[in-house]
């Protein structure tokens, strides 16, 4: 089939749909939703078969829904309407909820039924859930409707509220003041729902130091105590404050708009560094704290001869001063008397390469960028050079840019099924990359594989990339499923008679390399490269950077994601006939 994704932005989901109807076979396009003549003039241009809008904004136009067949995934049991779904199940507490594929017509979420999936709620954010259990039953209620969609005698459910399956109904966007926090009145566990609720977007509308901002990344804390809306203590980027029945982490910030622009989230600490100097700090290093209920970003544990170490950088951006603690929390690691070590990055993204918004902020970004890339590239190095050990790379969510090359230093890089990778830096304006990437990446796919896949700049799926030999190992199952699987091979590895030899092994492949081009000069090579991105003429790196980060909306869809926009397609159209 020829599917036109129509979406917003070509976020996580988007991306999932691409690999899924991609690998299914299917011809696949996408065009970001602009406005509605852009619309209309792509469905005109690729005239596809099915139209699948896995986020949405705005309503389809008339004009395309009356022609073609669109689908409309919704983040909603059947019945549920509106564009605060995930919201309203958070902050009311359902404890089961699940995803529509409607399809497209006058009154918004209100079509057609083609398929529904329901998951059982998690206590998590809303970005969490739905880069997780929301994105997997998309995909199977995508799955079920490209098989509808083949069935001549289909016929999708009309929305019918007299129903008693259809549990869900209309709700409004959720307002600010339904998210508002009553610090003296609220209990934790209301905290921290409407704080989730509102994760990454729009965030909980609040006050910090008389300043009115946004407040994000919330995390309970089982031992601090304070006045209710007292800040109580700092540790690495957040802020404790008191509940009126314990306390809360409150890990990141964004000022409110202003009529100079949108303003961007940051850490909390770094938003009022001089305002929290008089905070008492309270820091946690990563192997103590084991079972607490705390903030605490990057963790040490170990279980049965093997290390864990996970850093959950908050969005998966690692900063200057994140990737020196993290590499401070390696080398104790490697310290150890472990023989396996497991990296398993953050929950939701592995890792995302260096901070685009710490970036932004410092007074000179080209320094920052500098200095952000040498402490990723020195926490590389490390793992790259940890001879008495194998290191595993366990990936419980997607990775993107230097993010997903900070993976591939390990010696063997396991991922879970679902999981997307975006193993190039193209898109950030022609960033050329650091990390080793030029070391790792070819050492894996050949310098073919690796130049296109960095070319491309498109998403690829964990299944896809084992096929290609960049990852060793594909696993199938939800986040829970996949640590206890990786648990299980991280405990054979240690146990097993192989351990010696493989280590061997990988110290002889080292020194063998190392003879031939030293590993220092693939990094000054690629800093040469990034030190012209970061300073050079040409500005294309901090023009990027600056729409990211600032979320400046797309003037046009990317023509290596629009093929119905690439010169010739319509020639090559008329010739079969279409
Ligand atoms: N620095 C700062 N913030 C980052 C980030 C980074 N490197 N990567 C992602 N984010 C933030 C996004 O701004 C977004 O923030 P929000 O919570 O305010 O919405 C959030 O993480 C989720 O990102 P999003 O783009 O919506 O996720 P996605 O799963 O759809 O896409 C990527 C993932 C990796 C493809 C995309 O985020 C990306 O291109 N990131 C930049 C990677 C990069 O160029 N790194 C620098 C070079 S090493």
């Amino acid at each position: 089939m020829r599917v036109l994704l129509l979406t917003h932005t070509f976020n996580s989901l988007s991306q999932r749909f691409w690999v899924e109807l991609t690998e299914a076979g299917h011809e696949v396009s996408v065009e970001l939703d602009i406005n509605d003549a852009v619309t209309i003039e792509a469905v005109e241009l690729y005239r596809p078969d099915l139209i699948v809008a896995p986020y949405l904004r705005r309503a389809i136009p008339a004009r395309v829904w009356r022609k073609h067949r669109c689908i409309v995934i919704h983040p909603g049991v059947v019945g549920d309407r509106g564009p605060s779904a995930l919201d309203w199940a958070i902050l009311d507490g359902e404890p089961t909820w699940g995803v529509t594929a409607l399809q497209a017509n006058e009154v918004m979420d209100g079509g057609n039924v083609w398929a529904s999936a329901e998951f059982p709620m998690r206590e998590a954010k809303k970005s969490s859930l739905y880069r997780n259990e929301v994105t997997e039953a998309a995909v199977r209620c995508l799955h079920q409707v490209l098989q509808r969609a083949g069935e001549p005698g289909f016929v999708p459910r009309p929305l019918d509220y007299a129903d008693p399956a259809v549990s869900g109904r209309p709700r409004p966007r959720m307002a600010q003041r339904d998210r508002c926090i009553d610090w003296a009145a609220d209990d934790t566990a209301t905290v921290l729902r409407k704080l989730r609720g509102a994760d990454g977007s729009p965030g909980v509308l609040d006050q910090l130091f008389e300043q009115s901002l946004y407040l994000f990344d919330a995390h309970p804390e089982d031992e601090l105590r304070g006045e209710a809306g007292a800040l109580v203590a700092r540790r690495d980027g957040a802020l404790c404050r008191a509940t009126r029945d314990g306390a809360v982490w409150i890990g990141h910030v964004r000022d409110r708009a202003t009529a100079q622009g949108r303003a961007f989230k940051l850490p909390a600490t770094v938003r009022f560094r001089d305002q929290v100097r008089d905070l008492p700090e309270v820091p946690l290093v990563p192997w103590e704290g084991v079972g607490r209920r705390t903030y605490q970003e990057i963790r040490y544990r170990e279980r049965a001869g093997v290390g864990y170490l996970s850093f959950d950088f908050y969005n998966g951006a690692a900063g200057t001063e994140q990737c020196e603690r993290l590499l401070a929390a390696y080398r104790h690691a490697r310290s150890r008397p472990v023989r396996v070590l497991v990296l398993l990055g953050g929950a939701d993204f592995w890792c995302n390469g260096i901070h685009l918004n710490l970036i932004e902020h410092a007074a000179s970004p080209a320094d920052e960028s500098w200095r952000n890339i040498n402490a990723i590239d020195d926490v590389a190095r490390e793992i790259l050079l940890t001879d008495d050990k194998l290191v595993i790379a366990a990936l419980r969510g997607n990775a993107g840019a230097g993010g997903a090359f900070l993976a591939l230093a390990a010696d063997l890089v396991y991922a879970r099924e679902g999981v997307i990778l975006n193993p190039h830096y193209k898109s950030m304006g022609n960033l050329y990359g650091s990390e080793y990437w030029t070391y790792l990446l070819p050492a894996r796919v050949g310098e073919e594989r690796a130049h296109a896949l960095m070319q491309e700049r498109l998403p690829v799926s964990a299944r896809r990339e084992h096929e290609l030999g960049l990852l060793d190992e594909c696993l199938e199952g939800d986040v829970a499923g996949f640590e206890a699987a990786v648990e299980r091979r991280a405990a054979e590895h240690a146990g097993g008679t192989k351990l010696a030899r493989l280590i061997d092994a990988k110290r002889e492949r080292r020194a063998r390399e190392e003879a031939r081009k030293p590993l220092e000069a693939y990094r000054s090579e690629e800093l040469q490269r990034m030190h012209l991105n970061f300073y050079g003429f040409d500005p294309s790196y901090h023009v990027a950077r600056y729409n990211f980060v600032h979320k400046v909306p797309h003037s046009r869809t990317p023509n290596h994601l629009a093929i119905h926009r690439r010169l010739g397609w319509a020639r090559r159209d008329e010739a079969v006939g279409r």
